[in-house]
C-alpha cells in the first residue's frame, strides 16, 4: 500500500509549477505490449516562481524508461532520480532547454482504463484527471499549457485510422514495412489531460458544418464496422448543439475537424479531448430497434456536453482539480439549457431536480458530503461527483436567476475572453460575473465552499384586516463532515402568491416596491416580506423553478398542495405538489410498516383524481403528463425519512399507493392508453417521446392493479413492440412480476439481442432492478452467466451498478446479501480498475439512514473491506463512508 498516496491533498497546499512545458511533440509506434513514446519537450523555469535551477520532478507511472537526453545530450542514471510515480532532474538549467524522453507503456494490460489502452482492439487514451502520466513522463497538471504535436505510427492493417487533437498535416506510408503515419498539430494550448490518441481499425461517418463566421469543419464519428447505421441520432445532435452554441452563448468552433470516437470499454461517459472527444458507445450509438427515447436523450445531452466543453474547459481550464465544477458545473449547465430549449423545458427541469435529489442530496446528506469546491481529497478520481457536477450546475443557474439571462451572459462572455487560454479559479469565474452586474458576490461563494444542503422553512400568516401576508423565511446549513460552523447563503427564492380563483397576485413588498420576477433573495439567517393588497388569504407557491437546491419545508396543508398541483402557473412546481403530496402519504405510510390503510383514506384518492386529471389533460405536453404519472420512487421516499429507514416498509408503501391510485383511475388510464396510441414509424422527436413515455407510464400504473386484463396489454406491448423503448419498458413491467409471461419475455429478449452488447445490457439492467425478494439471488446468478465479465465496465455497471443504486430495496436487504454482493464484487473489480470499483462502493454512502438491523449489517461489510487491500480509490470512499469510529 501506498501510504504517501493516500495523504490528502489540499486546496491551500496549490503552488505554480516551477517550470512550464510549452511545446510537446509526440511520436507514438503503436504495438499491443510496448507502445514505444518519444517526446520533446520544450520547457522553461515559470517566471512566476521566484527562484530558477530547481529540481524537474516529472509524473510517470508504470513506464519503462529507455532514454532521456537534455538539450541533445544523453543523460546517464546518475543524471536523475527515476523512482515510481516520478522522474526526477535534480539541477535543472534555469534558461529554456529540451528534454527527449523515450518510454515504454503497455497497453494490453492497462485494465484501469486509464492511459493508453485497447478497447477490442482499437487503441485509445484516457488521460483525465491523471492518465498522461501513464503515457509519459510530464507535469502532470491542468496549470501546464502546451501546444502538442503528435506523430502516430502503427501497422496499417491493425490501425488503418489514426487520430489524435486538433488537426490532421500529415499522413503517408512507411513503404516495405506494412506501416504508416499520421501527423496531428493542435494550435490551442492545452492541459495534458486533453491530450487523446486512437490508432484502429474504424469505420467512418463523415458530415460538415459551418460556423456562424462561414468556416468549414470536417466532422466525423468513428464507430466498430459495422455500426454505421447507427450515429445519425449522434451526428444530428451535434450539429444541433453546435448552432446552438453559436446563438445562445456566442461560441464558434475554432478548428477545421471535430472527431468523434465511440469505445466499447470506457470508465465514464464520455472525454472532452480537444478536437477529438472519446465516447463510450453507449453514448454514441442509437437505432430505433436497439435504442430507447432514454438513450437517444442522453446521447443528445453528452454529445453536446462534450462539444460545450471546448469552450467551457478547453479553451479556459481549471487551475487545478480541486476547480474541476468551473468546467464540469458550467458545462452540465450548458447542457441542460441546450435540452431545455430544444426539448421542453419544464420537463427538462424536472429532470435535472430528479437527477439532483437522487444523487446529490443523499451525497451532501451522508459521510462523503464535500463542497462544489472541495478543499482536499486523496483520490481526484473520487471527485467527479453529483456534488462537482450536478450541484456545479445548480450554482451557475442561481447565478443566470440572479443577474438575469443577459447578464449572466455577459459574465461568460467576459469569462472567456478574460481567461482564453488559461487555467484558471473559481474565484476568477465569480468576479466576471461580479465585475458585468457591479454586485458583490462574496456571500454566493459560500456555495463553492460551504458543503451540506441549506433547508429553508417558509410559512405564511395572512392578516384578514391589514389585507397583508407576511412571509416568514429561515434557514439552516446543517453540519457536514470537517464542517461543523456554517454562515448564512445568499438564496435566489422565487415565489407566486396565487389567490383563491388561480390568479397570480401582484407581490408588493412593504415599502420596496414590487417584487421583479417573482424573485426574492434571502440572505440572512431569518427574514421576513410583508406583502400589501392582498385580498383574501392567498396559497405561496415558493422555490419556483426550484431555483436554489435547498431543502424546503412549507407548511401547507394537503388542501393548499392539491390547490397547487391543479393550479400553479409554475410548470415545475406544479409537478412539484404533486410530488410532495404523493411523498407525504408514503413516508407516513413507511412510518406505518409500509400500511398506507393506516395513515389516508380520502388523500390517496383526491391524489389519483388529481393525477388523472392531468394525466388525461391535452392541453399539457405528454412528456410533461407523464413525469405525473411517475410516483415518488422508493430512494426518494428514503431520503425524505432521512432516518430509521426501512426499505421494505418502503417498498409496501409504494406498492399499495399505486395500487390505490390504478384502482381508482384505472379505467381512465386505460383509454388513455389506447387514445394516444402512436401510428407510422418510429421517430426520437421530443413529441413521440413524450407520447411513448406517456403510454409507458400509464401502462406501468395499470399493471399495479394487478388485473388480468392489465398484464394482458403489457405483454401485448411488449409483443407488439417497434422499437426499443416499447419493448424495454414493457419488459421492465414485467420484470417485476411473479408470472410466465416476465420468463418468456426476458427469454425472447435475450434471444434476440445477445449479441448485441448495448441491448443485453438492458437485459442484465432490467433484472438486477426488478422488484423481487429474490433479486440478490438473482444477480448472484446472472454474475456467472456466460456473457457477464468483471472487465467491461457497461456491462459492470448494468448488473451491479443498476442493482445497487437502482434497487434500494434489494441491496438493503435486512439480512444484509446485497451488502455482501457488492462488498466482494467491488473488491474484485478493484484490483484492475480502482475507478469503477470505487464508484460501486459510493453505494453504501446511505447506510446510517437505515434502520439500526441494516445499519448494523451494513457496517459490518465495511469494517471487513476496510481491513482488505485496497486501492487509494476504494480507500478513500470505504473509509470515508465508514466515518470516524
Ligand atoms: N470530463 C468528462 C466529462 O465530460 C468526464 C470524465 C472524467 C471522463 C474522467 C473520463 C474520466 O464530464
Ligand atoms: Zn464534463
Amino acid at each position: 500500500m501506498n501510504e504517501i498516496a493516500r495523504q490528502p491533498k489540499l486546496l491551500k497546499d496549490y503552488a505554480p509549477p516551477p517550470y512550464l512545458i510549452e511545446e510537446v511533440e509526440l511520436d507514438f509506434m503503436l504495438a499491443p505490449r510496448a507502445a514505444r513514446v518519444a517526446s520533446k519537450l520544450r520547457i522553461r523555469p515559470n517566471p512566476k516562481v521566484a527562484t530558477g535551477g530547481r529540481p524537474l520532478v516529472l509524473d510517470g507511472e508504470g513506464l519503462a524508461l529507455e532514454s532521456v537526453a537534455l538539450d541533445g545530450k544523453a543523460l546517464t542514471p546518475s543524471d536523475y532520480e527515476l523512482k515510481e510515480g516520478s522522474l526526477t532532474i535534480p539541477r535543472a538549467p534555469a534558461h529554456p532547454f529540451t528534454l527527449e524522453l523515450v518510454t515504454y507503456c503497455d497497453p494490453e494490460t492497462n485494465t484501469a482504463l486509464s492511459g493508453l489502452y485497447l478497447s477490442r482492439g482499437t487503441y485509445c487514451t484516457q488521460c483525465e484527471p491523471e492518465g498522461f502520466r501513464r503515457i509519459t513522463f510530464f507535469l502532470d497538471r491542468p496549470d501546464v499549457l502546451a501546444v502538442y504535436t503528435v506523430r502516430i505510427e502503427a501497422e496499417r492493417e491493425v490501425a488503418p485510422i489514426l487520430l489524435s487533437n486538433g488537426n490532421p498535416v500529415a499522413h503517408g506510408d512507411i513503404p516495405g514495412t506494412g506501416r504508416h503515419f499520421a501527423v496531428w498539430h493542435d494550435p490551442f494550448p492545452k492541459p495534458s489531460y486533453l491530450f487523446a490518441l486512437v490508432g484502429g481499425r474504424l469505420a467512418k461517418v463523415p458530415d460538415r458544418f459551418v460556423t456562424v463566421s462561414g468556416r468549414e469543419v470536417d466532422l466525423a464519428i468513428y464507430v466498430e464496422p459495422g455500426k454505421e447505421d447507427r450515429c445519425a441520432w449522434a451526428m444530428e445532435s451535434l450539429k444541433r448543439a453546435m448552432r446552438w452554441d453559436e446563438e445562445r452563448f456566442g461560441r464558434e468552433y475554432d478548428l477545421d475537424v471535430f472527431n468523434i470516437v465511440a469505445v466499447s470499454d470506457f470508465n465514464m461517459g464520455a472525454m472532452e479531448n480537444k478536437g477529438l472527444n472519446i465516447f463510450n458507445d453507449k453514448l454514441v450509438l442509437a437505432r430505433p430497434d436497439t435504442a430507447s427515447d432514454a438513450d437517444y436523450a442522453s446521447i443528445e445531452g453528452v454529445i453536446a456536453h462534450e462539444y460545450f466543453h471546448n469552450w467551457s474547459g478547453d479553451r479556459v481550464t481549471c487551475r487545478d482539480w480541486f476547480q474541476l465544477c468551473l468546467k464540469e458545473g458550467l458545462t452540465v449547465f450548458r447542457d441542460q439549457e441546450f435540452t431545455g430549449d430544444t426539448r421542453s423545458a419544464p420537463v427538462e427541469r424536472i429532470a435535472a431536480v430528479r437527477m439532483l435529489k437522487t444523487h446529490q442530496f443523499p451525497e451532501d446528506a451522508g459521510p462523503l458530503a464535500h463542497a462544489v469546491r472541495p478543499a482536499s481529497y486523496i483520490e481526484i478520481n473520487n471527485f467527479y461527483t453529483a456534488t462537482v457536477y450536478e450541484k456545479g450546475a445548480e450554482v451557475c443557474r442561481m447565478l443566470q436567476t440572479l443577474l438575469g439571462r443577459e447578464g449572466f451572459r455577459k459574465g461568460l462572455d467576459l469569462y472567456f475572453e478574460r481567461h482564453d487560454g488559461e487555467a484558471v479559479t473559481v474565484e476568477d469565474f465569480v468576479e466576471a460575473m461580479a465585475d458585468v452586474s457591479g454586485r458583490d458576490l462574496s456571500q454566493f461563494m459560500l456555495w463553492y465552499t460551504q458543503s451540506g444542503t441549506p433547508e429553508l422553512a417558509c410559512s405564511l400568516d395572512y392578516d384578514p384586516h391589514a389585507k397583508t401576508a407576511r412571509l416568514s423565511v429561515s434557514q439552516v446549513v446543517p453540519p457536514t463532515p470537517g464542517q461543523t460552523k456554517k454562515e448564512p447563503m445568499l438564496i435566489p427564492l422565487k415565489m407566486g402568491l396565487i389567490g383563491a380563483n388561480g390568479d397570480e397576485l401582484p407581490l408588493k413588498l412593504d415599502g420596496k416596491g414590487v417584487v421583479n420576477d417573482g424573485l426574492l433573495e434571502i440572505t440572512g439567517r431569518e427574514q421576513v416580506f410583508e406583502f400589501r393588497d392582498i385580498p383574501s388569504p392567498p396559497t405561496p407557491s415558493l422555490l419556483r423553478g426550484f431555483s436554489a437546491p435547498v431543502r424546503l419545508t412549507v407548511s401547507l396543508d394537503p388542501e393548499q398542495i392539491e390547490f397547487l398541483m391543479r393550479h400553479d402557473k409554475d410548470a415545475f412546481n406544479r409537478w412539484q405538489a404533486a410530488q410532495t403530496y404523493a411523498t407525504n402519504l408514503l413516508t407516513a405510510a413507511s412510518r406505518e410498516g409500509g400500511d398506507l390503510s393506516r395513515v389516508t383514506g380520502k388523500e390517496a384518492l383526491r391524489l389519483a383524481q388529481a393525477l388523472g386529471q392531468t394525466a388525461g389533460d391535452s392541453s399539457l405536453e405528454a412528456a410533461y403528463r407523464a413525469e405525473f404519472l411517475k410516483l415518488p420512487s422508493e430512494s426518494d421516499i428514503a431520503r425524505e425519512l432521512a432516518r430509521n429507514v426501512d426499505t421494505d416498509a418502503v417498498r409496501a408503501a409504494r406498492e399499495s399507493l399505486r395500487r390505490t391510485i390504478a384502482g381508482e383511475i384505472g379505467s381512465s388510464l386505460a383509454e388513455l392508453y389506447e387514445a394516444i396510441a402512436p401510428q407510422g414509424p418510429y421517430s426520437p422527436d421530443p413529441e413521440s417521446t413524450g407520447v411513448r413515455a406517456l403510454r409507458g407510464a400509464a401502462l406501468d400504473l395499470l399493471v399495479a392493479t394487478g388485473k388480468p386484463s392489465a398484464l394482458a396489454r403489457a405483454e401485448r406491448h411488449y409483443r407488439e413492440a417497434t422499437n426499443m423503448t416499447d419493448a424495454i419498458s414493457a419488459l421492465a413491467i414485467l420484470s417485476h412480476l411473479d408470472a410466465p409471461a416476465r420468463d418468456e419475455a426476458l427469454a425472447h429478449f435475450y434471444a434476440r439481442w445477445q449479441d448485441e452488447p448495448l441491448v443485453l445490457d438492458k437485459w442484465f439492467a432490467v433484472q438486477a432492478r426488478a422488484a423481487r425478494s429474490d433479486s440478490v439471488e438473482t444477480v448472484r446468478a446472472l454474475l456467472s452467466h456466460p456473457k457477464f465479465s468483471l472487465k467491461n465496465p457497461n456491462r459492470v455497471r448494468a448488473l451491479i451498478g443498476s442493482f445497487v443504486h437502482g434497487n434500494p430495496t434489494g441491496f438493503n436487504r435486512a439480512d444484509g446479501a446485497g451488502f455482501e454482493l457488492l462488498a466482494e464484487q467491488a473488491y474484485e473489480i478493484d484490483r484492475f480498475n480502482p475507478h469503477v470499483a470505487a464508484r460501486l462502493l459510493g453505494a453504501f454512502e446511505s447506510w446510517r439512514i437505515l434502520e439500526p438491523v441494516r445499519q448494523g449489517r451494513a457496517k459490518a461489510v465495511l469494517e471487513a473491506l476496510a481491513r482488505r487491500q485496497l486501492s487509494t480509490d476504494s480507500y478513500e470512499i470505504v473509509t470515508k463512508t465508514l466515518g470516524p469510529s
